[in-house]
């Protein structure tokens, strides 16, 4: 600090000679007039004492007195400062050495994949700034996970930043019940999309946090933040198609990560939840028989991502016979609507249509029409609000050791039972769109579709009253509707810039 302090020392100050400025005072700019003749009286001590020059000698002094003290304070202010300062930036050093994430966003408590640097940075673009595991983080937990309604549940919902779990959360949430996500924003597909879902989470309270499923050191700190009552599983590497590229993620999240999640919630869960996992209507694979009901055959997938997700119901079976956990598998089919997935054809077929693009339509190796059970999301919410509704508890202890009794362990269609000719869907977009499609029909490759998709779901609708609602073009009109909004789209000049495009081509 020294050298900091001594060039402000009152004696070393030295005389200001140049130019005033506006914040000079009159009475320091005055005495640098008077300082030469200081000097001067110091050169004449030996001479009788003479009123005017003592006079001048004071009024000297005093003048002495007044600048240093002026210019004592202006330095002991910048000292000050520059003290605090210092102080700050020692502080934040001393902090970012103990805590090496120390905005993290609720990131992954594992710091082997990503760096202080990273993590950091990350943080800075997620809602919330608490380290996994710390005491405002626990509490972040708590205020997101406690039911606002009497016998409310508590969810973990992993994947909450996905589709489906993005409506699953709302829908929870808007009912009273507590609610914390899980999602690692992975970009399978663009990323922003996750982001924003995240944000229309965290404006109705609600906490997503990023991370992981495959984090066991994570998945253990949001047990011991809260006795979550239920989870609801739905992160996973989703899409048929994308397994040719990158097979491996299917099995690091849909198989790794089940397990992972599952080991938690047997083990380290005080009291175990119960979960609801959802599985595919995928797993029908090579079944002809229809329409697909939870007793058919399920031995033959004909994608890696169906592979996967039979594996996670013998995975299931597994962990309800050993440690008790309450399981309840969702085949999904072929779910849509707002805030859908960009992966999936009647997302980018609205993409292309618009953009005045051709698209690839498949017919099956006989020249038939590929069809699917296009279900509502409001309809799969339904269906996933009433397995957590009738889900029982677990049956293990804490730690896993031993189970009290058999537990609850179901599987059920979640579809809309009417399969459209995916020509049907093209020829609605169409129209909701005002734009004609440029239409590419090809057959359709071996690498894992199947030519359709047809759900029977009597046993939801005996065992929660499951019934879905919504007619594809009702439900088409309600994506198209955000689609454009989300997108800034005016779907009049879209209209007119694609019949313009077309008529070029022509
Ligand atoms: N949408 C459908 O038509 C459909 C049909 C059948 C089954 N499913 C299943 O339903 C579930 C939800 O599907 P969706 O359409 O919402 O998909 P989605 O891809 O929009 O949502 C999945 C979310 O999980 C996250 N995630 C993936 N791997 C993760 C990991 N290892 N750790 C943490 N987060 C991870 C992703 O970032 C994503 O946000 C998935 O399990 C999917 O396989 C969906």
């Amino acid at each position: 600090m020294l050298p900091v302090l001594l060039p402000f020392r009152a004696s070393s100050l030295p005389l200001r000679k140049g130019p005033r400025t506006p914040t000079d005072t009159p009475a320091v700019a005055g005495a640098v007039g008077e300082a030469t003749g200081a000097a001067g009286a110091a050169t004449n001590m030996g001479s009788p004492p003479d009123t005017s020059k003592t006079t001048k000698l004071d009024r000297y002094n005093s003048f002495l007195r007044r600048l240093n003290s002026a210019k004592l304070l202006a330095a002991s202010t910048k000292l000050l400062f520059r003290a605090t300062l210092l102080a700050a930036v020692a502080l934040i050093l001393l902090l970012t050495l103990h805590y090496p994430l120390p905005l993290s966003s609720f990131a992954s408590s594992s710091s082997s994949s990503s760096s202080p640097h990273r993590s950091l940075l990350s943080s800075l673009a997620s809602p919330s700034p608490s380290v996994a595991g710390s005491a405002s983080w626990v509490r972040e937990i708590r205020r997101s996970a406690t039911p606002r309604r009497p016998h409310g549940i508590s969810v973990l919902i992993t994947g909450a930043s996905g589709f489906v779990g993005t409506h699953c959360s709302l829908a929870l949430k808007k009912r009273g019940d507590g609610v914390v996500g899980l999602d690692n924003f992975n970009s399978y597909y663009d990323p922003s999309l996750k982001r924003s879902r995240q944000k229309l989470l965290s404006d109705h309270s609600i906490l997503v946090i990023a991370g992981d499923i495959n984090d066991s050191g994570l998945l253990a700190k949001l047990f011991d933040a809260y006795p979550f009552s239920h989870v609801l599983h739905l992160a996973a590497q989703a899409g048929v198609r994308y397994a040719a590229k990158n097979p491996q993620s299917y099995v690091t999240s849909n198989v790794g990560g089940l397990v992972s999640l599952f080991e938690a919630a047997a083990k380290s869960a005080d009291p175990q939840p119960a979960i609801v996992w959802a599985s595919s209507s995928s797993v029908y694979g090579l079944n002809s028989a229809s329409p697909f009901s939870e007793r058919h055959r399920t031995d033959r997938p004909a994608s890696l991502y169906a592979a996967t997700k039979k594996a996670g119901e013998a995975i299931a079976h597994t962990y309800n016979h050993i440690y008790g956990l309450s399981v309840t598998g969702l085949r999904f089919f072929t779910v849509y609507g707002p805030w859908g997935r960009p992966d999936m054809a009647y997302f980018f077929f609205t993409k292309s249509i618009l953009a005045g693009k051709p698209i690839t339509i498949f017919r099956t190796a006989q020249g038939g029409e590929v069809a699917r059970d296009f279900t509502y999301i409001d309809d799969v919410v339904k269906g996933c609000l009433g397995a957590l509704d009738t889900a029982e508890k677990s049956t293990g202890t804490a730690g896993g050791r031993k189970k009290t009794g058999a537990a609850q362990l179901r599987v059920y269609n979640l579809g809309n039972t009417s399969p459209v000719p995916v020509t049907k869907l093209v020829s609605i977009l169409e129209a909701l769109l005002g734009v004609k499609a440029k239409k590419n029909i090809v057959t359709m490759p071996s690498n894992g579709d199947v030519p359709f998709t047809h759900a029977n779901v009597s046993l939801a609708a005996a065992d929660f009253a499951y019934r879905p609602t919504t007619d594809l073009t009702s439900g088409l009109r309600k994506f198209v509707k955000w689609y454009v909004q989300y997108y800034g789209i005016k779907l009049k000049a879209a209209a007119a810039a694609a019949a313009a495009s077309r008529k070029e081509a022509m």
